[in-house]
């Protein structure tokens, strides 16, 4: 049972690992491309509507991993898988499965196999008188010969075992720390954007000029991004606990299974050379049962390295085919090319309207010189001419060049802090009673227009890169590159350690009886011809 949950703990792991990493981003993205995040924004901002149909423009479907997965599946007659890398497809699951399926036919052989040498043994024992033994010196030395190496090769397995659960182990957490580090870095951004939305939240650079709505709807976006990065988070942080959890039991049971094996071959060893018929017989019954889990694991280890092969081949040719259709965006709901580029538009859109209406207010209000009877453009503005806005969209949404003299969006709350004056309240309105063309208030809402906008700028291709899955895209890239190497390698160690342990043991179980047992045949024939020789010294006397 212990082993069944150990098989399940390592799908599981494998399941875990592959879901982690596509369904924590999956939320942001999802919501990105669904409904609250992106969508909503472009809405409210840019009063567009039916953002709803994403235009499908990938039109050809793409088989990940084909030839990797191309296997016999005995779920299917036996004839070869052809669905390609997809967790979804039972098939595929079955038939990464098959290829294990010599390791566990191992195990049930050798359990049922040599459970009924050892039960043949035990009736030998019980009915049968003991034997005359024909005792031979080459029987001798050849299972002592056998049983040394075979030790010797359990021992080296079990060091390949240790050595390659600790590198696997590592590399398993590094992969698992840069996913998790990845979620943080999208939290991280979404929590900064929604933090400039909700501090601009009631936008309205003299009312006159943003519908007063529109700062509403701006922070019902900022909750709603706010909300995905939360819940992204706990995913995350939930994910990579559990995770961490799951990787540290196996790896714990890979040492109790080095260790033990280990223990069992060197006391075997031990007992068999001195002689200890009882104790190797019991060994030889622990062995047994172990010889025939180990494999079992080892089993359970190839289909991992198999499934982690596979998917780091998937990951590698998704990044590759963008506009194809596969398995990976079934997990993923990546917006296509278009409507992330439309997106993109949008918030250029926004920000040149933002920036727009700061300067229009800098030219039309600020800087100019009313008469005191021309309230509320009037309020006592003089002083140096406030500088305006550098809009880095041109009307038709191209990218534009600034031009000297006028602020950029990062710039603008210290250079424009100089332009603002010290005020009191004359008959209702406020009125500048120093130097200065800004009043506070009318200070803190081109702020606010300008950290939109700004946030904008330096966020949005962040979360169109979300959007169309460029940023997922990325991260694979990287893990393919960075992770996947020593993910293959310390997996198949692994295996090959569990299978070096699961049949050297194997074979020194059988040596330890076989070489016990010609131990013991040569102390009764030592015995044997000491007491029916006639005695030397006798003969002599004769
Ligand atoms: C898919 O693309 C092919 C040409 O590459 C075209 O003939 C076909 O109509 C397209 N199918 C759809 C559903 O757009
Ligand atoms: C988010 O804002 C904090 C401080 O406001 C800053 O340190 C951090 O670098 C920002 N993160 C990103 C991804 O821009
Ligand atoms: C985001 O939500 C948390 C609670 O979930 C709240 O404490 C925080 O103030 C919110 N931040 C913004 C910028 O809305
Ligand atoms: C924003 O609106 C809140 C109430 O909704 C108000 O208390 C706050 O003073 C406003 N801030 C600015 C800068 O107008
Ligand atoms: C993946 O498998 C599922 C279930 O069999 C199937 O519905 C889906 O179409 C497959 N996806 C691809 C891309 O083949
Ligand atoms: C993006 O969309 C705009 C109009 O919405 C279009 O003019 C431009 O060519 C598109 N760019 C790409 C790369 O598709
Ligand atoms: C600001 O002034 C320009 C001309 O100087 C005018 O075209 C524009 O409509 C004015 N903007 C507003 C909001 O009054
Ligand atoms: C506009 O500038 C950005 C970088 O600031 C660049 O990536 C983009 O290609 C430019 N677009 C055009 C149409 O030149
Ligand atoms: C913005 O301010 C920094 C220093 O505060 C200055 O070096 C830089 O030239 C300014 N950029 C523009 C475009 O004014
Ligand atoms: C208008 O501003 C000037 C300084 O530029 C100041 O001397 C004057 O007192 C202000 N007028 C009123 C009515 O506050």
């Amino acid at each position: 049972m212990a082993l069944f949950r150990i098989h399940v703990s390592v799908i599981l792991l494998a399941l875990l690992l592959l879901f982690f990493s596509s369904s924590s981003f999956g939320v942001c993205l999802a919501n990105a491309a669904h409904d609250p995040g992106l969508i909503s924004l472009k809405r409210s901002l840019a009063e567009i509507p039916s953002f709803d149909n994403i235009i499908v423009d990938n039109n050809y479907s793409f088989i990940l991993a084909a030839s990797r997965t191309h296997r016999q599946d005995p779920f299917h007659d036996f004839k070869y898988y052809t669905g390609g890398w997809n967790i979804s497809n039972v098939h595929y699951w079955t038939s990464v499965s098959f290829t294990a399926a010599p390791l566990f036919i191992i195990a049930v052989v050798w359990f049922l196999v040599f459970g009924l040498v050892l039960f043949s043994i035990s009736c030998y024992y019980c009915c049968c008188s003991r034997r005359k033994y024909s005792y031979s010196r080459s029987a001798y030395a050849f299972s002592l010969v056998f049983l040394i190496l075979f030790t010797c090769a359990a021992i080296i397995g079990c060091i390949v075992l240790y050595n390659g659960q600790g590198k696997f182990h590592g590399s398993t957490s590094s992969t698992l720390d840069y996913v998790v580090g990845q979620a943080d870095f999208v939290v991280d951004n979404l929590r900064n954007f929604s933090g400039i939305l909700s501090e601009a939240k009631n936008i309205s650079v003299e009312q006159i000029f943003i519908p007063a709505d529109i700062g509403g709807k701006i922070d019902a976006v900022g909750a709603k991004l706010n909300s995905s990065a939360s819940e992204l988070e706990t995913r995350a942080a939930d994910n990579s606990a559990k995770i961490k959890d799951k990787l540290d039991t196996v790896r714990l049971v890979l040492i109790v299974v080095a260790a033990v094996m280990l223990l069992l071959t060197l006391l075997g060893f031990y007992f068999s050379v001195l002689g200890q018929q009882v104790l190797v017989y019991i060994l030889v019954i622990i062995g047994w049962v172990l010889v025939a889990a180990t494999f079992i694991l080892c089993g359970v280890f190839l289909i991992f390295h198999n499934v982690v092969a596979d998917s780091c081949v998937a990951m590698r040719e998704w990044v590759v085919q963008p506009q194809a259709h596969t398995a990976l965006d079934d997990i993923l709901p990546c917006v296509d090319a278009t409507t992330a580029n439309e997106s993109r538009y949008q918030s250029k859109e926004v920000t040149y309207q933002l920036s727009n209406v700061v300067n229009q207010v800098i030219l039309n209000i600020t800087n100019k010189n009313f008469p005191p009877n021309a309230r509320p453009l009037y309020y006592n503005q003089s002083g140096p001419l406030v500088p305006i806005l550098c809009n880095p969209y041109t009307k038709d949404l191209n990218n534009a060049t600034c031009n000297a003299g006028e602020v950029v969006f990062s710039n603008a709350s210290q250079v424009w802090k100089k332009y603002v004056c010290s005020t009191a309240i004359v008959s209702g309105s406020e009125i500048c009673t120093s130097v200065g063309r800004i009043t506070p208030k009318v200070y803190n809402q081109m702020i606010s227009a300008v950290s939109v906008s700004g946030g904008l700028e330096y966020y949005g291709p962040f979360l169109v890169q979300l959007e169309d899955c460029t940023f997922v895209r990325d991260t694979f890239g990287m893990i393919d590159e960075n992770n996947c190497p020593r993910l293959n390698q310390y997996s198949k160690w692994i295996y090959i350690g569990l299978a070096m342990v699961s049949s050297a043991v194997m074979l020194s179980l059988i040596f330890w009886i076989a070489y016990a047992r010609e131990r013991q045949h040569r102390a009764n024939n030592k015995h044997f011809i000491a007491l029916s020789a006639p005695s030397p010294l006798s003969e002599k006397t004769f």
